[in-house]
């Protein structure tokens, strides 16, 4: 029996893509060429399984396409606003993700981000490199306290308890929280947590604010002038999320104007492209969407999908099944 035909969009870790070419009639894109929504329609239309990954869109021109051989779109990644599901509930395809596996490294990135702003890191690096550094100084580049301090998580799923456990646990950190629902009462006692009644509230008394909700058009641009108009001149805004939860503009213009102290950023709108605006700003530190970029994590993220495409093809339920 022939073997089901796999496309990859993207170069994945070498070990993963081994296991596919063993099971799969698999089309890499090991040299990891930039591809076109015509791309993706002819794969829609070749193969009965696509693989994609955030850094591609999916939108409804792409589903849309007559003739689909595929049924499943085998995610790579936790977040899958990258693809327009209203069109793929319309056309009955499949979507699965990879949650759990890269909940520490991703909140290991918000923490890394919230240091690095807080104490200034990244500037104090191009500083260094620079050689303009003069020397120790009392009233040299000083910062923000991280110990003690109050963090706010808009968005309280896996990511944002790992970060509250880092913050809580490792800096004694006090950690609230904004999400609609109730949350684990268990978790809100290991963490002396406090759930806000409404992001203003926890925008008000954070010291540090992080982004840990899913993209899309539900939350793009919530936070917003208004927003960050109510956050404490102190306070520093760091987001992992997804880069459309905020308003580019209304941040650069926050930063400038020191509404706030300092911002983290792994996720932009646009991605790859960065605001100018931001690359100006020294009050800002920016990495290129490193979130799940570790060794493991990424390798654990190409087993959850082989566990999706290996369920689906022998008809048994589907481990990460989003749609
Ligand atoms: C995801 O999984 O959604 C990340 O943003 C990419 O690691």
């Amino acid at each position: 029996m022939s073997k089901p035909k796999v496309f990859i969009t993207r170069k994945w870790p070498a070990s993963i893509e081994e296991k596919l070419k063993a099971r799969y009639d698999v089309t890499l894109n090991q040299h990891d060429k930039a591809l076109s929504a015509d791309d993706f329609k002819a794969a829609l239309q070749h193969f009965d399984a696509v693989c994609p990954t955030v850094c591609f869109f999916f939108p409804a021109e792409v589903l849309n396409i007559e003739n689909k051989r595929c049924k499943i779109l085998a995610n790579f990644g936790v977040g899958f606003n990258h693809i327009d599901i209203e069109s793929a509930k319309k056309h009955q395809l499949i979507i699965t993700n990879t949650p759990g596996v890269l909940t520490e490294s991703t909140a290991d990135i918000a923490m890394t981000l919230l240091l690095m702003s807080a104490r200034r890191g990244a500037e104090g690096d191009r500083l260094v490199r620079s050689k303009q550094w003069q020397g120790w100084c009392p009233t040299h580049m000083m910062s923000s306290d991280v110990t003690g301090s109050t963090l706010g998580l808009i968005g309280f799923g896996r990511i944002a308890q790992a970060m509250a456990r880092k913050a809580h646990h490792g800096f004694g950190m006090k950690i609230v929280f904004f999400k609609p629902s109730p949350a684990d009462q268990d978790v809100i006692d290991d963490l002396n947590a406090i759930q806000c009644e409404s992001i203003e509230q926890l925008l008000k008394i954070s010291d540090f604010v992080s982004l840990h909700c899913p993209g899309g058009d539900a939350t793009r641009h919530l936070i917003n002038k208004q927003m960050l108009d109510v956050m404490k001149p102190e306070a520093h805004l760091i987001n992992t999320a997804r880069g459309d939860v905020v308003d580019t503009q209304a941040l650069i213009d926050a930063l400038k104007s020191k509404q706030i102290t300092g911002a983290g950023l792994d996720v932009y709108e646009n991605e790859p492209n960065v605001s100018e605006g931001l690359l100006h700003l020294d009050n800002v530190s920016l990495l290129p969407h490193l979130g799940s970029a570790t060794i493991a994590t990424r390798t654990a993220m190409g087993e959850k999908v082989l566990d999706n495409l290996d369920a689906y093809f022998t008809d048994k339920p589907l481990p990460d099944r989003v749609v």
